[in-house]
């Protein structure tokens, strides 16, 4: 687990709020839900075969001996809200939730124990207009973050749980005789979870794959129609996407249509948002059936990758402005006196009032101007505004440009402002 330091918090900040303006334009609805759900839920939610469950969950007794886990993902988590909460009845849902998970896998760049999610889930939704709305959100926060070139959409269809059921037997049937040429870890998941083994690193294991029976020709007929569907409003739309076969997810409960945005910028740890539908869902954790479908974006490799794309700072115009990642303030405030600190504390209020989104930071601890100056280079600041007793009195406050080879103003705090408003930061 690791810890998220000033330089990376900031650029996290700027990226999170990036996405969840859009998914509050698409009108999705906000819910806050619990770190801690019964483990049940998962083993039930998840699937007892899956990698989740069977070593990577963080289990603990509560005091009574029930058991708890720390959640590993948040789908099961909404499901069991909106179900416990009576709204999943005779009403459709859109909703997103964000925050930790935990997954005791093994670290590395872009793969943690406690990592972060942004998901959106919809419910009540049969057609594949919704499964379209979810893969257009994705396509909105890479546009929102500039890192479209970046990221490319990977789709698949699993088709009915009965089709699943049958593939899998026959998926069995193909790879027995040939266990032991397979990879330790496949040969673990032939009973239990052979659909996983399309997933396989190991070359060998994919030669053997070559001539496996495959999912497209099992899937039942309405759910190729659901996916041809798909297909066609995506190129309407002109969302480009490549389909993949192999394309199986690591969670039990999807259905139809699974899709993943995947980068090639971070490497092994590629996939930055992953999602599908998951018709059976509502109905095993104890509702009526009910259609679904949602993603889940990691918001760590989101991070990562906005960092490969935007490492320095800049600027996409006026309206938009990007922060400076670099610096842990746009304006630094000095007093040229001690006694001017209270007068420095309203100069500051007034100028974050009058400039929202750029950081103030006080000059705090005394000592001289020259020492003042020299945190406020420390801190990344533009400008450096500077408090005098004279000044004062005239109602004036000088800025002295930092970054800039531009000499000295003395400005009332109206035109000071209005000149900091139209300044791009350094
Ligand atoms: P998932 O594929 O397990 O799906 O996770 C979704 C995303 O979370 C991944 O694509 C990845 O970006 C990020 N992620 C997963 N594990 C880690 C990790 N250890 N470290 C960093 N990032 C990670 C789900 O969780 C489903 N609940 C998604 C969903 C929602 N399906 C339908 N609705």
């Amino acid at each position: 687990m690791r810890d998220v330091l000033p330089e990376e918090a900031r650029r996290w900040r700027y990226v999170e709020t990036r996405l969840l303006q859009v998914l509050l334009s698409h009108a999705y609805e906000e819910v806050h839900l619990p770190l801690l759900e019964a483990t049940e839920l998962f083993s039930r939610g998840v699937g007892e075969a899956t990698d989740i469950v069977e070593r990577e969950m963080y289990n603990l007794a509560d005091r009574d001996g029930e058991g708890l886990t720390l959640r590993p993902e948040g789908t099961a988590g909404c499901v069991r809200a909106l179900l416990q909460h009576g709204l999943l009845f005779n009403q459709t849902q859109r909703v997103f939730y964000s925050g930790p998970m935990f997954r005791y896998e093994r670290p590395q760049r872009g793969r943690y124990r406690q990592f972060y999610q942004i998901g959106a889930e919809a419910f009540g939704f049969r057609g594949p207009d919704v499964d379209v709305e979810l893969i257009l959100l994705g396509r909105d926060f890479w546009r929102a973050l500039g890192v479209e070139e970046q990221v490319e959409l990977e789709i698949n269809t699993l088709g009915s749980g009965t089709a699943r059921g049958i593939y899998r037997d026959a998926l069995i049937a193909y790879l027995t005789p040939l266990k032991n040429e397979l990879d330790e870890a496949s040969q673990r998941r032939l009973v239990k979870n052979p659909m996983r083994i399309l997933d396989s690193k190991d070359p060998a294991t994919q030669v053997l794959l070559r001539d496996a029976p495959k999912l497209p020709d099992f899937v039942d007929p309405e759910g190729k129609a659901h996916y041809d569907d798909l297909k066609e409003w995506l190129t309407e739309i002109g969302v480009p996407y490549r389909e993949n076969p192999g394309l199986v997810r690591g969670l039990d409960y999807y259905t139809d249509t699974v899709f993943e945005w995947t980068t090639r910028s971070l490497g092994a740890q590629g996939t930055v948002c992953a999602g599908g539908r998951y018709d059976g869902l509502v109905e095993r954790l104890g509702g009526r059936p009910t259609p679904a479908a949602g993603f889940a974006l990691g918001l760590d490799r989101v991070v990562l990758l906005h960092q490969e794309v935007h490492e320095t700072p800049q600027r996409q115009g006026k309206n938009q402005p990007e922060p400076n990642f670099a610096a842990s303030a746009d304006v630094y405030v000095c007093v040229l006196k001690e006694a001017l600190a209270g007068d420095a504390m309203r100069v500051a209020e007034q100028l974050r009032i009058g400039l929202p989104g750029l950081r103030i930071r006080s000059h705090a601890g005394g000592g001289k101007l020259k020492s003042q100056l020299k945190r406020a280079d420390l801190s990344g600041a533009a400008w450096a505004i500077l408090i005098s007793e004279e000044e004062m009195q005239e109602g004036r406050i000088s800025v002295k440009f930092l970054r800039e080879e531009r000499a000295q103003q003395s400005l009332s705090p109206e035109a000071l402002i209005e000149l900091l408003q139209k300044q791009p930061e350094s």
